[in-house]
């Protein structure tokens, strides 16, 4: 790589941490995974070290944090706030002891006694103590200079504002974390995604009066400067502190060696559970304070301490309840329902079980201690329980063999296909027999794929159907718009501009309109399927008259499973209802034709690059309109390429060897008669 491309994606990666940097500082949103976060802090740190000419004062190196909000007065701190140095795994662990023996030329075999104190996920604060009394209180900031937060902080109850004791230092600035416990927050308003964002919002707000209404701790944990401190090490120092009257973590230790270290970090970690604070690791720091003034720091971090971060993506915690959801097709899906736990930055209190086969392979229960993995934007999942924990009177869990909405027969289905039992059980009513499955129905109908009415969501479908508005799809078509103006939250202009998308989506095509009816095994493409085969809605209904089901055979694609359903779908008399409800008051397309000899006929075409006011999916269908083909990739296969802005300059260059026709749009669009 040349120099200036390295810049270039030095600089992008500097850009996005700055980013990340403002979202989780500053607006209290982060908007990235603590593990991802990690990540390109590294990815940034390696590139500085590679190549010496890279630096940026956004670089991980120069800053702590994010700059102080506007809202509050500045101030400096008189000893940096820092950050730490992350381990993940055991050898971190003895990378570190190693750096620290090296460093002091000691022996590998001497002890090392560390202070391990779990991780508390708040916000870091300082107090500035003068002759016993709270003096000033500042947030973390960028790690040189804070917010000035004395008034917020003054609110905060585990603050001792006066202290008596004689030993108590002349002068001192106090370092600890301000959180909210897990318990308190459930019964906040639901402002905030996590614990953290609450406490960082609530402990920045303008009016510390706001501040007050929300319970906020503070447990101590270090000292920045200080005038009088006659402690020699950080075990004494937690002692002193709770005697001046500050709380400290009742799960700090004092221990010796990196295996005493992963004992108590596996410990730990098992309890995160049943803590009611968020702690995302465990800090270990050199306890005594001679050895870490020999060591001193590094950037921004101690040589002396380091957290030892939880994996970020897994969790343990509690199986409350096992629900059953109902979905379209009737399909019944467990999900467990979870002491609700911080995972990633995410607070998870729903976690899914799949289907029945999956509880019985796990032996999951209710009440069982359960490890939790959140992955992606992935639903949550249920990764193993811990049968160990489980009381004497524990009961396997039993799938009910009735729908828990309609209480029809449950069944679960022979594949004729893969000649295997569904590992699904499903609700054998026929559709809006059920409630559940009849919403379901309704969400689907309006789904973006299919009706897609603007402004006619999932919550609506909901709420409409509990106000018996709608039962079936062509009840949207006739509600009552007087009803709805009268209800709250509703006014003239958000009926009007409902009533307005209602009518907009009245002409629809076939295609769209087959995909609505939320027929078991017809997805889009299929809708798009059948469309083409019976052009036109007449068409399609006919096939109940007719028993022609087998017919549908010959199409490419439609398979026994697709007929049977089908079948199934006509042979229900609501259905069919629906149907003919629906096409009074619908307008349902025909199907484009494609004829055979259209205008390009046996031409195949490739799109590179943006095209101006057209979508790729337009050229796809103007091109098959007219009896063309789109193909994948440059071959001897292509005829021509189709070049908008920023083609790919690849493709054009194997075109021009292999003689193929690279044309604009204004000369694809004349092949068609079109004007561009
Ligand atoms: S000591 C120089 N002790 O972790 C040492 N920090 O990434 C830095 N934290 O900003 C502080 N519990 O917000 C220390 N027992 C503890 C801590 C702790 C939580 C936070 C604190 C700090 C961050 C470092």
């Amino acid at each position: 790589m040349n120099k200036k491309k390295i810049y270039s994606n030095y600089k992008k990666k500097i850009n996005l941490y700055k980013k990340f940097n403002k979202a989780y500082y500053d607006l209290n949103q982060p908007n990235v995974s603590d593990k991802d976060y990690d990540e390109l802090k590294k990815e940034i740190l390696k590139l500085e070290e590679n190549y010496k000419f890279l630096e940026s004062k956004f670089s991980p190196n120069n800053i702590v944090g994010y700059k102080p909000s506007k809202n509050f007065k500045k101030s400096l701190h008189k000893v940096p706030m820092l950050s730490l140095g992350n381990a993940f795994s055991e050898e971190d662990l003895i990378n570190f002891e190693k750096k620290i023996t090296n460093y002091l030329s000691i022996k590998n075999s001497y002890k090392i006694f560390y202070s391990a104190e779990p991780k508390i996920d708040g916000i870091s604060a300082s107090l500035i103590f003068k002759n016993g009394k709270f003096h000033k209180g500042l947030s973390r900031g960028d790690g040189k200079e804070g917010e000035d937060i004395t008034k917020n902080l003054n609110t905060i109850q585990d603050i001792p504002k006066e202290i008596y004791h004689k030993d108590f230092p002349e002068e001192i600035d106090i370092r600890g974390e301000v959180f909210i416990q897990n318990s308190d927050f459930k019964s906040l308003n639901e402002k905030f995604a996590n614990p953290r964002n609450a406490a960082s919002g609530s402990l920045r707000q303008k009016n510390p009066e706001e501040t007050k209404k929300i319970p906020l701790k503070f447990i101590a944990y270090t000292f920045g400067y200080e005038k009088g401190l006659m402690v020699n090490n950080q075990s004494d120092f937690l002692k002193k502190l709770s005697q001046w009257g500050f709380k400290t973590n009742p799960l700090n230790k004092l221990i010796t060696g990196i295996k005493n270290l992963m004992k108590n970090y596996d410990e730990i970690e098992k309890k995160r559970a049943n803590l009611d604070f968020d702690i995302d690791g465990i800090v270990y720091k050199v306890n005594d304070f001679a050895m870490q003034r020999r060591l001193g720091n590094v950037a921004n971090a101690p040589r002396w301490a380091i957290a030892h971060k939880f994996s970020s993506n897994k969790a343990v915690s509690k199986i409350l309840d096992i629900e059953i959801q109902i979905g379209r097709t009737g399909a019944l899906t467990p999900v467990a329902k979870i002491q609700p736990i911080n995972i990633g930055g995410v607070i998870v209190s729903n976690a899914t079980l799949h289907n029945e086969d999956e509880i019985n392979r796990k032996d999951i229960r209710i009440d069982d201690t359960a490890v939790i993995e959140r992955a992606g934007d992935v639903i949550p999942h249920i990764l193993s329980v811990d049968k160990q924990k489980r009381s004497k009177n524990s009961k396997k869990f039993m799938f009910p063999k009735n729908c828990p909405s309609c209480g029809s027969e449950t069944i679960k289905e022979f594949n004729n296909v893969t000649k295997k039992v569904d590992a699904v059980r499903r609700c054998s009513s026929e559709g809006y027999y059920c409630d559940k499955i009849s919403i379901e129905k309704l969400k689907h109908f309006i789904s973006k794929e299919a009706f897609n009415i603007d402004g006619f969501g999932k919550k609506i479908v909901e709420n409409f159907w509990k106000l018996k508005f709608i039962k079936y799809p062509q009840d949207i078509f006739n509600l009552d718009f007087l009803k709805i103006e009268n209800l709250d939250g509703w006014g003239k202009l958000s009926v009007q501009n409902l009533k307005y998308s209602i009518d907009q989506k009245k002409t629809i095509s076939l295609e769209r309109f087959i995909y609505s009816l939320g027929i078991r095994h017809i997805g889009l493409e299929n809708a798009k399927l059948l469309s083409k085969h019976f052009v036109s809605f007449s068409e399609f209904k006919k096939l109940s008259k007719q028993n022609d089901y087998e017919d549908m055979l010959n199409i490419d694609g439609i398979g026994e499973t697709q007929v049977n359903s089908i079948k199934n779908f006509f042979s229900n008399e609501t259905n069919q209802q629906v149907l003919n409800e629906l096409e009074k008051v619908l307008f349902i397309k025909d199907a484009i034709q494609n004829s055979d000899d259209g205008i390009l006929k046996n031409k195949t075409f490739l799109v590179t690059g943006k095209l101006n006011g057209i979508s790729r999916a337009e050229v796809k269908s103007l091109i098959e309109e007219n009896s063309g083909k789109i193909v994948s990739s440059v071959s001897k296969k292509l005829n021509y390429l189709i070049t908008g802005d920023k083609p790919t300059k690849k493709k054009i260059d194997n075109a021009k060897q292999l003689d193929i026709k690279v044309i604009d749009q204004a000369e694809f669009l004349k092949m068609l008669n079109k004007a561009s």
